[in-house]
């Protein structure tokens, strides 16, 4: 018994948080359910204090008691199976930690079987992808408080730093840092989509070259717009394909996969009532570019606007572009943050969002200079019910609001599709107008299924014989 944590599936992420784990100094037990990948691990962590084990047993029995055990393995049944094996060996008191994309409801139920058998788990959203695994990710944990304390050295020494502050906080009870991680990936899904319309329209309105483009990326990501996603950005576009020496974006399919997390947030978003319609809109954009045989044959068929080619002002229209992604950015975190809001009231989780904002500032996919300015929008206000009308971010879209207007309405009459961009513009006119037309659609409910209605001018609820 001399390993200080075991980690359980070595496929890259696995691994990589392995190898991660070991440059802290601590003994790390690893085992995979095939041998294949513990052995590449093992002659990968060159004299690092990595040890093998090949059977699930003598891997459980060299670990220090209390257990601490990091499960790495694809979400969902292979999860249960690899507890299932565990269990027969563990303790009361030991830990489990599933650091993979798990449904946060798959983990309350784990969470409920096993703290029956007094074992601790935790729900670990962990972010960065193959290197932030290496190199510090962003980690967001849930679960027991006591038991994260127990593990809270080991997470806060391998998460990325920015600054002093760790990029790993306690985000709540149960399921709470796999839903974290969810709605992350959702926007996550929103940001690239948005990324993605900023670049077509300056590649198919303006008509720049890809390598104007990177540039043009390059140097948003000196401003406000910094982030991971604008800096990747500017190199993917850079980047030659090898075989053809065509920029690789050209060659590569225009169909998007997706591991369903995108799809799990706007799943729970719908079931609760939580207006998430960019990050949605980012979710469908996906699935039109997966029916790429039926794209193909409509496009024979079906008709955009005849393209007038003004002379648009380049200059002027870049910064548009700029800022109409910046406020597409600002409404689309706007919706995941109130998404966090709603649901941590609704399962009276009290997410601390402004912590949120500072863990998501390194290791994570969506990491960007204006997480700074969020959380400081918490700071000022904890309850604060949506980032659009935190003072800095209303002066802020009050100013760019034009551009976003110009771009999607430019796209809109050339026959661009912006699907997020729109959805963004349509999202901010709707959540700034006090009285809308819903009262339209009630009267219809009313008229014909007698669903009522209640009155601006007095309390009660009313019905209207309308024929
Ligand atoms: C991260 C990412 C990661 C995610 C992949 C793929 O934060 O490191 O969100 O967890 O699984 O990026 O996601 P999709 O396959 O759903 O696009």
């Amino acid at each position: 018994m001399f390993n200080t944590i075991g980690v359980i599936g070595l496929g890259v992420m696995g691994s990589n948080i392995a190898l991660n784990m070991a440059s802290e100094g601590d003994q790390i037990a690893v085992y995979n359910y095939t041998s294949d990948l513990t052995d590449q691990l093992v002659q990968k962590s060159k004299g690092q204090p990595i040890n093998p084990y090949y059977d699930i047993q003598d891997f459980v029995e060299s670990l220090k008691t209390p257990r601490k055990i990091f499960l790495m393995v694809t979400a969902g049944k292979p999860i249960d199976s690899v507890i299932d094996s565990l269990v027969p060996f563990l303790e009361a008191g030991d830990i489990i930690m599933d650091g993979g994309n798990s449904h946060y409801e798959d983990t309350e139920r784990r969470y409920s079987e096993l703290i029956a058998k007094g074992i601790g788990y935790l729900g670990i959203g962990i972010s960065g992808g193959e290197v932030g695994a290496l190199n510090g990710p962003s980690i967001m944990p849930g679960g027991d408080k006591d038991v994260y304390e127990k593990v809270a050295p080991f997470l806060t020494k391998i998460a990325d730093q920015v600054g002093d502050t760790p990029c790993c906080v306690y985000i709540g009870p149960k399921g709470a840092g796999h839903f974290v991680k969810m709605v992350h990936n959702g926007i996550e899904y929103a940001d690239m989509q948005l990324i993605t319309e900023a670049y077509t329209f300056l590649r198919e309105k303006l008509l720049l070259p890809i390598d104007e483009i990177a540039d043009i990326f390059a140097t948003w990501n000196q401003g406000e717009l910094k982030s991971y996603l604008i800096e990747i950005t500017a190199e993917i576009l850079r980047k030659k394909d090898e075989r053809t020496g065509l920029s690789l974006i050209d060659v590569i399919l225009d169909k998007v996969g997706q591991k369903g997390t995108g799809k799990w947030t706007s799943i729970q978003a719908i079931d609760n009532g939580i207006p998430s319609s960019i990050i949605t809109e980012s979710l469908f954009a996906r699935y039109i570019s997966s029916i790429k045989e039926e794209r193909v044959i409509a496009e024979t068929i079906l008709e955009g606007p005849s393209m007038e080619q003004q002379n648009l002002d380049k200059d002027l229209w870049i910064e548009y572009v700029r800022q109409a992604l910046y406020m597409g950015k600002v409404c689309a975190y706007a919706q995941g943050f109130s998404q966090y809001k709603m649901s941590s009231d609704l399962y009276d989780w009290n997410l601390p969002l402004k912590d949120m904002a500072l863990i998501f500032r390194g290791g994570c996919i969506i990491r960007a200079e204006f997480l700074n300015v969020i959380s400081e929008a918490f700071e000022a206000e904890a309850n604060l019910s949506n980032l659009l009308i935190a003072p800095y971010f209303a002066e802020k879209v009050k100013e760019y609001q034009f551009a976003l207007r110009k771009v999607v309405c430019e796209g809109i009459n050339s026959g661009i599709s912006l699907p997020c961009l729109s959805t963004s513009l349509s999202y901010y006119d709707s959540y700034r107008t006090g009285r809308s037309n819903a009262n339209l659609l009630q009267a219809q409910r009313d008229y014909f299924g007698a669903h009522t209605y209640e009155r601006t001018d007095m309390a009660g609820v009313f019905h209207t014989d309308w024929q």
